[in-house]
């Protein structure tokens, strides 16, 4: 069986199916024969069953595309998946050619992006051809960037095998690199033709990088779905995949993936709404930055972040202690920090704030829980109470 989510944007709308077991609300259940049928009509993102990456051609095949794909993952991930992958698509009638970037943060630059482009020449990647990402956020992220810049856009298909990216990075079209001086700050917006998740590869991933996809599962419990929340606080762990019920993660999947499809199809370019997806991720950002993308990972981050966020709104009188002390408790269930990392300076977070990208006429924006399912975004954060939640976060006091 698998499920169907309908991304609905103005020029693009796509369907993301996502297999598993049972239900899930507003998610519409579809046999995998349905599925195939919602892809060859045009639907244009799709997650599907478990052990299905072998069926990630004969999925694109129905997309009628151009022969040439360039498939773009790391060591690592290639390591685990890429033959079949590449037996997959070259068994559907691809010409596919590899790239394999070095893995980690530190690697999401210009740099790695012309290795893209460099392959794309080489190998004449054309306008009716398709870039392939297998991999997690940072490959989805570049790898995207580069089709959406590639003769100025072509055909670009997501498969993501991090949590992380399953639930977030994969689905809504950012894509981009990192400045040195700052995060994402390079980028564009391109939709994916297809988005195809395969659970199973989960089983591969480092505990650490599950851990971190739990924070951005955690914040779409906190920004949009209550429900969801509860469900993860039922759970007696949520820190390692194997201690997780499938039925738990087949929602965690399917929710976030629908928080995700229901806020960037209302507002795909950022005008409003999707800010909240932000959430956690101002002060998360300058963390990461400061700390050279090598002390946290941006999972982690974020879930600093969002501590860091709750005990703003408390402060502020805008949040129940008790919903921020709930939040906090799901963070550490997650196995995520909750502290600042040791040795990162308050005054340079306070300064590193001011080149995010979600400053406005000078003034940073944040994204700050009301209730458990709700957020607000304000530029009304006076300077002090950040550094007031910032100190009480430090190892230091
Ligand atoms: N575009 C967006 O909307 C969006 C949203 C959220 C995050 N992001 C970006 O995503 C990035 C973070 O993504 P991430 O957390 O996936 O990190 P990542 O891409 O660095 O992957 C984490 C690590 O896990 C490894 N890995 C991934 N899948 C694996 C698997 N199945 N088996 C074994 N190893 C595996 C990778 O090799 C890597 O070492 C950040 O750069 C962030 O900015 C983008």
């Amino acid at each position: 069986m698998a499920f169907i989510i309908n991304v609905n944007l103005p020029q693009q709308s796509y369907e993301i199916v996502i297999g598993g077991q049972g239900t899930a609300p507003q998610v519409a259940m579809l046999p995998e024969e349905a599925a195939q049928r919602a892809i060859a009509q045009g639907a244009q993102a799709l997650l599907i069953a478990p052990e299905s990456i072998d069926q990630l051609g004969e999925m694109m095949s129905n997309l009628k595309l151009g022969k040439k794909v360039l498939l773009v993952s790391n060591p690592t991930i290639f390591k685990h998946y890429g033959e079949r992958v590449l037996t997959s698509l070259e068994a559907a009638g691809f010409e596919v050619v590899n790239c394999n970037l070095s893995a980690g943060e530190r690697y999401k630059t210009l740099n790695s992006v012309q290795k893209i482009y460099d392959t794309a020449l080489l190998n004449r990647i054309e306008r009716s051809s398709t870039m392939v990402a297998l991999g997690g956020g940072v490959i989805g992220d570049m790898t995207g960037f580069a089709a959406a810049t590639w003769l100025r856009g072509i055909n670009f298909v997501q498969v993501p095998t991090s949590l992380l990216a399953m639930v977030d990075a994969a689905i809504g079209g950012k894509t981009g690199v990192n400045h040195p001086q700052g995060k994402n700050l390079i980028g564009a917006f391109h939709q994916p033709r297809l988005v195809f998740i395969d659970p199973e590869v989960l089983k591969t991933l480092p505990v650490r990088e599950f851990r971190a996809g739990m924070a951005e599962v955690i914040k779409y419990g906190v920004i949009w779905d209550a429900e969801l929340f509860a469900q993860m606080e039922a759970s007696k762990r949520l820190d390692q995949l194997r201690y997780v019920k499938a039925e738990l993660i087949e929602s965690i999947l399917t929710r976030s993936c629908q928080a995700k499809a229901d806020v960037v199809g209302k507002d795909e370019k950022e005008a409003g709404l999707r800010a909240i997806l932000n959430y956690g991720h101002t002060i998360g950002h300058a963390v990461e930055s400061l700390t050279g993308y090598r002390v946290v990972n941006h999972g982690e981050a974020v879930a600093i972040g969002m501590v860091a966020a709750g005990q703003i709104a408390v402060k502020l009188g805008m949040w129940q202690k008790e919903e921020a002390e709930r939040q906090d408790a799901l963070i550490q269930k997650a196995g995520l920090p909750t502290k600042l990392p040791d040795g990162v300076d308050i005054e340079a977070i306070i300064e590193a704030l001011q080149v995010d990208k979600k400053v406005q006429a000078g003034k940073v924006r944040f994204v700050l829980p009301t209730q458990i399912g709700v957020v607000t975004v304000t530029d009304q954060v006076p300077s002090d109470t950040i550094r007031q939640v910032l100190q009480e976060m430090s190892f230091k006091v």
